[in-house]
């Protein structure tokens, strides 16, 4: 087996790597600054930051979904949208439409929202299957197609979806196919009685959220972005991801297991974590640490897996595989 730490083909220069632990850095403390959340959500926002993945939070009403999504949207000083769900949202309401210029005697394109940097969609399952699908094909694609015209989406674009539990009335869960795209799956939890106390002290002089200024800007992300790209993931690292995937697949509690898309989503995130902690190659530890967060939304167990979760067989499909 190759040696883990192979010299990387095109090396990252200490100022590139300075760069992005910076910005995310910044953007980690300012959204502190408004929400209490705890450490590793934080870190799990940074990765899909700088890895270009997109969001899916799913929690409880009232536990700081929304306000997370907003923090983060203030602290880069980009264009952002938010959109809230509802049974009657179209597709053409996210996307865009293209309207008659009576004046030019033509038509032309009126962007939606999916055009800002960072979209908060919240309660992504109040809107109806159309809509949804509407929503993550362009997410995946990053353009829009509209009469047959195509629209690039801006970078950096960032998706940050939210939804309460499933059990809801008058809810439309993504189906296993449109959760796929989300990078990574987090859930906020209640706040310790410390932090919630906090909270409240901080919310009697208003929101916030509102308060926050932007800490970093469209380059710098989008430095930080191709940054994360090019940073270092050994043979033997891939070999590991595949073999974890893989594991999944034939664990007989699963009905459908991780995708290969899974296993890209998973590579990029680690990069990303490896940058967000100052260095130039990942390692299996920054598998490890995202494995939960980026492959259990994805896994649909058997009808005979009653009383697992979906986070147990992550976990033990990491004790099974040796990590090189
Ligand atoms: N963990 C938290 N940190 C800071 N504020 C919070 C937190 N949880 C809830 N809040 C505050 O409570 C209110 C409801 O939060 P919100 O983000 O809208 O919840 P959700 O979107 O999860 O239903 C907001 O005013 C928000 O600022
Ligand atoms: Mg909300």
């Amino acid at each position: 087996m190759e040696p883990l730490e192979e010299a990387a083909p095109e090396g990252l220069a200490p100022a590139e790597i300075e760069a992005a632990v910076s910005v995310a850095r910044r953007v980690a403390d300012n959204i502190r600054r408004a929400v209490e959340v705890r450490d590793n959500v934080i870190q799990h926002v940074m990765v899909a930051m700088l890895a270009e993945g997109h969001i899916l939070v799913e929690d409880y009403p009232g536990v700081g979904k929304t306000a997370l999504a907003r923090a983060l949207s203030r602290s880069i000083d980009c264009q952002f949208a938010r959109v809230q769900c509802t049974a009657d949202l179209l597709p053409a309401d996210i996307v865009g439409t293209n309207v008659y210029n009576q004046r030019e005697a033509r038509f032309e394109f009126r962007p939606g929202p999916i055009f800002a940097n960072v979209v908060i969609v919240d309660e992504v399952n109040r809107a109806s299957p159309k809509t949804q699908s509407g929503l993550l094909e362009c997410m995946q694609e990053r353009h829009v197609t509209v009469d047959a015209m195509s629209h690039e989406l801006a970078r950096p674009f960032l998706v940050f979806a939210t939804q309460n539990p499933v059990e809801y009335e008058g809810t439309y869960p993504l189906p296993e196919a449109q959760v796929d795209r989300f990078m990574v799956r987090l859930s906020l939890g209640y706040p310790d009685a410390g932090a919630e106390a906090i909270m409240l002290a901080g919310h009697e002089s208003g929101d916030r959220v509102l308060d926050l200024e932007p800490v970093t800007d469209r380059a710098e992300v989008v430095d930080a972005v191709e940054t994360a790209h090019r940073v270092h993931a050994s043979r033997a690292l891939r070999d590991y991801i595949v073999a974890l995937l893989r594991r999944t697949r034939e664990d007989d509690r699963v009905e459908l297991g991780a995708s290969p898309r899974a296993g890209l989503m998973l590579l990029r995130a680690a990069k990303a974590r490896a940058l967000v902690s100052g260095r130039d190659h990942a390692l299996p530890d920054d598998v490890q640490a995202l494995a939960e967060p980026v492959l259990s939304h994805r896994l649909m167990l058997a009808p005979e897996a009653a009383g697992v979760t979906r986070e147990e067989i992550v976990r033990d499909a990491i004790a099974a595989v040796p990590a090189l």
